[in-house]
């Protein structure tokens, strides 16, 4: 099963995108996380982009196709993957459409979170990443046991670049301008489901179940 998760920075792709891996053993392709990790080895690509994630900007469609196509061809994709925070434009939309066509796999499900524009921004202040092994925390409704530090790792929380309030403006910007008209292009397609973003991350999991069980 091959799924699009879309929502705006804060909906919640990446915490939903790690239930569905849970569930159904399908890969999170979050290509925020894959260009986080280039900035952190310091490949080129890495450092193309930090300056553009830095500002909250969109890194070149080209560039976001070719590590998407690699990604979608290893092996561990071959029964689905879950996609978070790609596509974001109407052209990496297009381009996905021939990479999938190419590789004979075909999108089952788009699902937008929707949560409102207030509860992103609080969510988003209160984000903070384990470095080590990713494990994503809320320091007002998922705070870890010991206050800046991972549950599991017991490594150091950091807070990303971009979640600063400029970026997140201009991310937020950036949704509205480039990545909801995904949404009804998706529509058009017979592929969406919105889904109500807010509330727990269970209870908003249940949801989009049953949006993928739908016939
Ligand atoms: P990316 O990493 O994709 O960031 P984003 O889309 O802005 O989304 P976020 O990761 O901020 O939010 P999320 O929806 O994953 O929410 P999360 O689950 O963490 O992209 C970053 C940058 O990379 C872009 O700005 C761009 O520069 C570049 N980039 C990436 N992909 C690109 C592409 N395709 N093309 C071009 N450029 C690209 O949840 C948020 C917080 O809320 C967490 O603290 C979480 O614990 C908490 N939370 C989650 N669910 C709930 C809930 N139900 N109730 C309360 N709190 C919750
Ligand atoms: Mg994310």
């Amino acid at each position: 099963m091959n799924i699009i998760l879309l929502g705006p920075p804060g909906a919640g792709k990446g915490t939903q995108a790690k239930n569905l891996f849970a569930d159904y053993q399908i890969p999170q392709i979050s290509t925020g996380d894959m260009l986080r990790e280039a900035v952190r080895r310091g490949t080129a690509l890495g450092k193309k982009a930090k300056p553009i994630m830095d500002q909250g900007r969109l890194i070149p469609d080209d560039l976001m196709v070719g590590v998407v196509e690699e990604r979608l061809q290893q092996p561990d994709c071959a029964n689905g993957c879950v996609l978070d925070g790609f596509p974001r434009t109407i052209g990496q939309a297009e381009a996905l459409e021939s990479v999938l066509s190419k590789l004979k796999k075909r999108l089952d499900a788009v699902i937008s979170l929707e949560v409102p524009e207030e509860k992103l921004i609080e969510r988003i202040s209160g984000r903070r990443n384990c470095p080590n092994d990713g494990t994503v925390y809320q320091v007002y409704q998922n705070p870890p046991k010991r206050a800046g530090f991972c549950d599991k790792c017991g490594g150091g929380l950091v807070q990303r670049e971009d979640d600063k309030e400029q970026a997140v403006k201009e991310r937020l910007k950036i949704y509205s301008a480039e990545t909801a008209p995904l949404k009804s292009y998706y529509s058009k397609r017979g592929l969406l489901t919105s889904v109500s973003g807010v509330g727990t991350p269970a209870g908003i999991y249940v949801e989009i179940k049953k949006a993928l069980s739908k016939p």
